[in-house]
């Protein structure tokens, strides 16, 4: 091959990887988080003044065990130091508790945009597959709204709200579940 054979195909590659106006204006030099995260509604069951706490166990708590972190983020990718994640989710039975605070708590994320809550994994109730509720919030700015979901759960296809991009990363331990799921939100 010559090199001029050579140069026009790098460019057809180029032209294949990047609109013709990307190009013309230059590639992104940073890599982008792609779209902020889906919004959904909160649902029925939100209460305010959640207790700040990182792990919602209860004491002699012996339900399935569940880990959740993650990173919140800009949509240019940069870490959101002290973003509000202020979770809701039902219990083991599939319920909400409107009287207390079960399975309800807020947190910060720290300077780096992580997060991490402890809790219990909660159940389907009619119409809705298995998901965890939170509000996510960079600090001053617009609360995103939306619900986790869990992966390989027969209820996706019956619940109407159920969304991809909104499902955890779960790896199997030895006796938890640790899912893993990166907020973008307007920062
Ligand atoms: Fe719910």
């Amino acid at each position: 091959m010559t090199s001029l054979q050579r140069r026009r195909l790098l460019a057809a590659a180029a032209g294949a990887l990047f609109p013709a106006t990307l190009l013309a204006q230059g590639a992104p030099l940073t890599p982008s988080c792609g779209r902020q995260t889906a919004r959904q509604t909160a649902g029925p069951f939100f209460k305010p003044d959640s207790p700040q706490r990182k792990s919602l166990l209860e004491k002699g708590e012996n339900s399935a065990l569940l880990m959740v972190s993650g990173l919140v983020l800009s949509a240019n990718c940069k870490p959101v130091a002290n973003a509000l994640l202020d979770f809701w989710h039902a219990d083991e039975f599939g319920e909400y508790d409107d009287k207390g605070f079960r399975c309800r708590g807020h947190q910060f994320a720290d300077a780096q945009g992580r997060w991490r809550l402890e809790t219990i994994l909660p159940a389907e109730y009619p119409g809705r597959a298995r998901h965890i509720h939170v509000n996510v919030q960079a600090p001053g700015k617009r609360i995103l709204t939306t619900q986790l979901y869990f992966p390989e759960e027969f209820g996706h296809h019956r619940d109407g709200l159920y969304q991809s991009s909104l499902q955890l990363k779960i790896n199997k331990k030895e006796n938890l579940l640790d899912g893993r799921f990166d907020f973008v939100v307007d920062a």
